[in-house]
């Protein structure tokens, strides 16, 4: 594993269609598990900081507790708003002995777009 991969969770950590928050360093990660892979997202929405990993998942989209924004969870990229933007990501991995590591942040944002486009 990458020196810059951070271990967030064991893959039984995390049921099929569920999320939950983590930790790695000082960032706060939404962790989603869709169709038997592992996503994570800033936790916080970029609209006005809801906990995403305490909203809905449907399908690939994580639907924002507060107002509603969608964000696909494999992109980041907003499907309705009323956030402006897309939401960061983070990409996974797994290891052979079931460990989940998150690296470095993607980033460069704009409207409605990806942060990984
Ligand atoms: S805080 Fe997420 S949509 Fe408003």
């Amino acid at each position: 594993m990458p020196v810059n991969f951070t271990r967030v969770a064991s893959v039984d950590d995390l049921a099929e269609g569920r999320m939950k928050s983590v930790k790695a360093g000082f960032e706060q990660v939404c962790l989603a598990r869709v169709e038997g892979r592992f996503y994570a997202l800033e936790e916080f929405c970029s609209h006005a900081g809801g906990a995403l990993s305490s909203g809905a998942l449907d399908g690939y989209e994580v639907v924002c507790p507060l107002h509603g924004a969608r964000f696909d969870v494999r992109t980041g990229k907003q499907s309705v708003g009323p956030s402006m933007t897309g939401q960061p990501t983070y990409p996974v991995r797994v290891d052979d002995d079931g460990g989940v590591f998150i690296g470095p942040m993607r980033g460069g944002a704009t409207l409605g777009a990806s942060f990984n486009e």
